[in-house]
C-alpha cells in the first residue's frame, strides 16, 4: 500500500503496467520539507521505517533527482536496511583486481573519498573525484554466453541479460542486505530490446539493470519443487567467479548448460573451505513472510537435502546435475512480465534488495564506446554500494541442522 504523508518520506508503488507480475519497484518521495537531495540526518526515526518498508515490501526502490548526493551518504544509507553491515564493499577493501577473478573484467575504480563506494560504466574519465584517469567497461553478454547473439541481432539492437546474480562473491564474505546504485551519467542512446522463449519481445533502455523477485521465482515452483527447495541448502563452488571464470552461460544468463571449462582447484588462488558460501535455497527476509528462492545458478557446487520427517540426508554434487536442477526450477521466472528493467535517468538512487532478488546487466554500449571517447553524451558513470553484511541469510524453514552460518561448517 501507499504510504503517503506529505511532512514526511513517503512512496509508491511503480505504475502497474511498469510493474506487471514482477512483484517490483516503488518510487520513495523525500520530506516535502527536507532538502531534495538524500541527507539522512534530516530523516525521522518514521522516515527511516517507511523506508524500509518501501524497500522490503518492493525489492527495489528509486528515488529520482539526486544528483550531487555526497557519496558517503550510499554507506550510511545501506546501514539503515542492515545496522550490522560492515564498512566494506563486498568485493573487498579494494577493486577485483587479481586477473583470475572473473570480476576483473569490470575495471571498477572506487571513490577515494568513499571507499565502500564502486564506480562503473562505460568509458574514460579524466580528474574523476580524485581520479587522474579512470577507465570503465559495461560487460555484455558477448563476452560470457555460450552461443551469444549473432552480430545482425546486435545491429537490430537486441541484447541479453548478462549474467542474473546477488552482490557477493560467495567466499569469506556475506552477501549485504542491499545495493545501493546511483546514476552519475546515463548516456543518451536508442531503447534495445530483450527477447523471450515465448517469442514476446521487450524494449528496455540500453543499459537498464534488469531484476526479478526471488518471492515470485519461489512462487513458480511446483508444490514438489518448493517442498525440495525448503529442504536444501546449497554449496557455492570454492572461489566461485575465479571457478567459472572461463565458462560460458545460456542466452538468459542463468546458469552453465556445458561442463569442461571449470577451473581446477590447483589453479586457484588460496582457498579454505571454511570461508565457502553456503546458504539455504529459500530465505526468510526481513519484512515479508514470503519466501524467497536466492540462489546463483551460474556459481552452484553441490545441494544438501534433508527430509524433514527422517532428516536423512541426499547430497547431489555432481555439479552439472546441480546446475541442471536449480535452473529448472529458476528458469520459468525469465518472462516479460516478471523482469523488471530499470530505465536509468541522471541523478537517480536506487536501492535494492540483494536478499530479495536477482539482478543482471542489460545492453550493448560497447559498440558505442568509440563515439564516447568524443562524445561525452554516450558515456555512462554510476556509483555502486554493497557491504558485507555481519549477518547470514536466514532459512525460510528452520530445522534440526540447518546451517544459517553463511559458510560451510568443517
Ligand atoms: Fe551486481
Amino acid at each position: 500500500m501507499p504510504s503517503r504523508n506529505e511532512s514526511g518520506l513517503w512512496f509508491e508503488p511503480l505504475p502497474a503496467d511498469i510493474r506487471r507480475e514482477s512483484s517490483i519497484g516503488a518510487e520513495v518521495h523525500l520530506p516535502a520539507s527536507g532538502p531534495p537531495v538524500l541527507d539522512l540526518a534530516s530523516l525521522t526515526e518514521a522516515d527511516k521505517d517507511t523506508l524500509r518498508q518501501a524497500l522490503f515490501e518492493n525489492q527495489v526502490i528509486v528515488l529520482r533527482n539526486q544528483t550531487g548526493i555526497d557519496p558517503t551518504t550510499l554507506p550510511a544509507l545501506t546501514r539503515i536496511f542492515d545496522p550490522t553491515a560492515s564498512d566494506i564493499h563486498s568485493a573487498g577493501e579494494k577493486a577485483v583486481s587479481d586477473p583470475r577473478n572473473i570480476l576483473s573484467a569490470y575495471k571498477a575504480g572506487r571513490l577515494p573519498c568513499a571507499p565502500q563506494v564502486g564506480i562503473i560504466g562505460s568509458g574514460k574519465f579524466r580528474s574523476y573525484k580524485g581520479i587522474p584517469e579512470l577507465e570503465v567497461v559495461h560487460l555484455d553478454h558477448t563476452t560470457f554466453h555460450e552461443e551469444p547473439l549473432p552480430a545482425e541481432k546486435l545491429a537490430a539492437g537486441y541484447t541479453r541479460p548478462y549474467r542474473w546474480h546477488m552482490d557477493t562473491p560467495f567466499y569469506e564474505r556475506l552477501p549485504g542486505e542491499v545495493t545501493v546504485l546511483h546514476a552519475v551519467q546515463v548516456p543518451e542512446l536508442p531503447d534495445q530490446k530483450l527477447s523471450f522463449p515465448d517469442g514476446s519481445e521487450e524494449e528496455i533502455a540500453a543499459g537498464a539493470t534488469a531484476f526479478f523477485s526471488g518471492a515470485r521465482a519461489f512462487e513458480l515452483l511446483t508444490p514438489e519443487q518448493q517442498e525440495f527447495a525448503l529442504n536444501t541448502t546449497v554449496t557455492y563452488a570454492p572461489q566461485a567467479y575465479e571457478y567459472i571464470r572461463h565458462c560460458k552461460a545460456t542466452e538468459d544468463g542463468m546458469t552453465i548448460p556445458t561442463m569442461g571449462r571449470e577451473t581446477k582447484a590447483e589453479d586457484m588462488s588460496e582457498w579454505q573451505w571454511d570461508k565457502v558460501a553456503e546458504h539455504p535455497m529459500v530465505w526468510r527476509n526481513p519484512g515479508s513472510d514470503r519466501p524467497f528462492l536466492q540462489v546463483h545458478g551460474c556459481c552452484v557446487y553441490k545441494l544438501t537435502t534433508r527430509d524433514p520427517a527422517t532428516g536423512t540426508l541426499t547430497v547431489m554434487n555432481d555439479v552439472e546435475r546441480v546446475r541442471a536442477t536449480v535452473y529448472a526450477m529458476q528458469r520459468r521466472i525469465w518472462q516479460a512480465g516478471h523482469i523488471y528493467a530499470h530505465r536509468w535517468q541522471e541523478g537517480d538512487l536506487v536501492v535494492f534488495h540483494n536478499r530479495g532478488v536477482m539482478h543482471s546487466i542489460t545492453g550493448q554500449l560497447a559498440q558505442y564506446q568509440k563515439e564516447a571517447q568524443a562524445d561525452d553524451s554516450k558515456k555512462r558513470l554510476m556509483w555502486q554500494c554493497t557491504m558485507t553484511s555481519g549477518t547470514a541469510p536466514k532459512a525460510f524453514r528452520t530445522y534440526g541442522g540447518v546451517n544459517e552460518t553463511g559458510f560451510v561448517r568443517v
